[in-house]
């Protein structure tokens, strides 16, 4: 269903020839040597004069595929049929590499290396010479990083989707991204597979070229792209190798040269219309738990105002209508062959939930133009708004002495846990624990199954240290299980908190994303074990039961000890990340960094 979108002739041409910034390296009259000397570089592989001087676009293809990064490797071979397009219309392309950001490959965590691909983009498009530039997205952070850094440069950009892998199967089921292996998990420890069978499943889940074809932070963000405006309608679920993946990547080559002459640049696109409108889409898809920290960053760098209330505001009440899994059924090419982001957003429009039909996307009409007559094709894979899979999917922003803002999905609260802990008919939104804290992902193995800690259902599980700062890029640890002892008497979950985040594919009802975390001495970092906390889903409050004094005097012993403890970085981009980092709130950003804005026309 590629949407052709580009008419022959742009539209509006904002700008001329003279114009474009990549005159000012080949054609600049009051320096004839530094003219020289870019240019004959630039031709010392067989570009012409001609190509560089006579007025052409130069735009970059920001390559994140390679051989490390297998989930937008495809990228290598799409940038081709990108470069047709680019010629097509009129513009030169230059493909430029962008530092790798492999999910589940990179130590400690990918999450870490966002903020460094972002820096390093900046630095590429702003000091060569680009007039625009297509953004080559996927697997999870490397959409963010992107869309960051194209932000800050502000020049005309479009994101370009690797696309989700092909649907896995085994046994005649459907094979999905990280959920099998978390499924499989268990039949090994039981005995029912062997290590073979455990690998052969976790193959099956990755039958092709592409980005997880769940629901995870992968499909969130991409589908988030295009529900931004910042990518072609229907771009961001064409699984990867299918024949309209080439064709939309064409599509997008030509598009972006016209968005160059058209001067439509990404603080048009990303506008807080825009922003709102991602919201309510999160929701409706069963967006990931990161996609706030990522959506905050990318408005932070625009100089759009937007926090963790917006997201609660906008987007909580929204129902789910996308059935993927990990909450739902199906997987990515379901998801594109019943309409992908533009059916969700005419179902979205039909209900009159869509908050801004008229905001302006990268083929220079509004998102409600491109969508309002998409219609679904396959109503169990995209619900109607009337019979949603589920009502109010949003997040809602938790707030207190424990921390100043954190994120809970509550819809993903099941009956079980809801019985046990909200069903005190005097006070049904909340309840209270005693905590059990965790310094740290390895603290909590060493010590959660260990029946000395006498963990009982009435207990709230606590991670800290695992936060930007504590864990450099924030750990995906805070959904733990209850210990061995516990699952045995059935009880499948108990309430978790922490400064930490969540894996996209996993569903727990955890309280993440806390800050400020433990390592900026916030409120997690004066909790002791066995402290008391309450916890109101209705007023949105998590609150330690101790006294204002004898917090204060735990957080002056705190600081007098040299505060709380900070590993050592292992490598200087860890400690350099460690000393600008911004907390979840405020987008995970580096600090000084969303001052620098609009910086190509500077
Ligand atoms: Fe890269 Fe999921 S691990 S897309
Ligand atoms: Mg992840």
């Amino acid at each position: 269903q590629a949407t052709p979108t580009r008419q022959e002739q742009p539209a509006v041409t904002k700008i001329r020839p003279e114009d474009l910034r990549s005159r000012k390296w080949f054609n600049n009259p009051d320096n004839p040597e530094m003219t020289a000397l870019y240019l004959e570089r630039y031709l010392n592989y067989g570009l012409t004069r001609e190509e560089l001087q006579s007025g052409k676009p130069l735009i970059a293809i920001a390559q994140t595929g390679s051989d490390l990064s297998p989930c937008n490797r495809h990228h290598i071979e799409l940038a081709k049929r990108v470069r047709d397009g680019i010629i097509a219309a009129g513009g030169v392309p230059i493909e430029l590499p962008v530092h790798p950001i492999q999910e589940t490959g990179k130590r400690p965590t990918a999450s870490l290396d966002r903020n460094l691909a972002y820096l390093g983009l900046v630095e590429s498009l702003y000091g060569y010479p680009i007039d625009g530039v297509v953004l080559t997205i996927g697997c999870d952070k490397t959409t963010p990083a992107l869309l960051m850094a194209a932000a800050t440069v502000n020049i005309p950009a479009i994101a370009l989707s690797v696309g989700p892998m092909l649907n896995g199967w085994f046994e005649g089921s459907r094979a999905g991204s990280g959920t099998v292996i978390w499924k499989a998990r268990e039949r090994l420890a039981a005995g029912e597979i062997t290590d073979d069978q455990f690998m052969e499943i976790a193959a099956a889940s990755a039958p092709s070229v592409g980005y997880c074809n769940t629901m995870g932070t992968a499909t969130t963000m991409n589908s988030l792209a295009e529900a931004l405006g910042m990518q072609l309608p229907g771009s961001a679920a064409i699984p990867a190798p299918y024949r309209e993946r080439g064709q939309i990547s064409y599509q997008t080559g030509k598009r972006i040269v016209d968005m160059v002459w058209e001067d439509l640049r990404p603080a048009d696109i990303m506008t807080r219309a825009a922003f709102e409108n991602a919201i309510v889409i999160n929701s409706a898809i069963g967006g990931s738990t990161n996609a706030p920290i990522h959506l905050n960053a990318i408005a932070r760098h625009l100089g759009v105002p937007l926090n963790n209330d917006d997201w609660q505001t906008h987007g909580h009440d929204i129902p789910l209508l996308v059935n993927l899994q990990p909450a739902g059924t199906y997987l990515g090419e379901d998801y594109h062959r019943a309409g992908g982001v533009p059916a969700v957003v005419a179902e979205l429009m039909q209900a009159d939930l869509l908050p801004h039909p008229g905001a302006i996307t990268a083929n220079g009409q509004t998102m409600g133009d491109n969508c309002a007559l998409r219609r679904t094709s396959n109503d169990d894979v995209i619900k109607p708004a009337d019979a949603p899979l589920m009502q109010a999917a949003g997040f809602i922003n938790l707030k207190g002495n424990l921390f100043d803002s954190a994120i809970m999905k509550t819809s993903v609260i099941s009956p079980a846990f809801r019985k046990t802990y909200l069903s005190n008919p005097d006070d049904p939104d909340a309840f209270e624990g005693r905590a059990i804290v965790f310094d740290g992902p390895e603290d909590y193995h060493h010590r959660i199954d260990d029946p000395a800690e006498n963990i009982d259902e009435g207990c709230i599980l606590v991670m800290r240290g695992a936060g930007p700062k504590g864990y450099p890029g924030g750990a995906e640890v805070v959904n733990m299980r209850p210990p061995a002892y516990l699952l045995k008497k059935g009880v499948g979950a108990l309430p978790c908190i922490g400064d930490g985040r969540q894996s996209g594919t996993s569903g727990s009802p955890s309280i993440l994303n806390a800050a400020p975390e433990a390592a900026d001495n916030g409120g997690l970092a004066l909790l002791q074990t066995g402290d008391r906390l309450r916890i109101d889903l209705k007023a949105c409050s998590a609150n330690i039961l101790v006294s204002d004094e004898i917090l204060e005097g735990r957080l002056k012993a705190l600081v007098a000890a040299g505060g709380f403890p900070i590993p050592v970085s292992q490598s200087p981009w860890q400690q350099y990340f460690r000393e600008l980092v911004q907390p979840f709130d405020k987008g995970m950003t580096l600090r000084d960094a969303p001052e620098y804005r609009d910086i190509a026309r500077k």
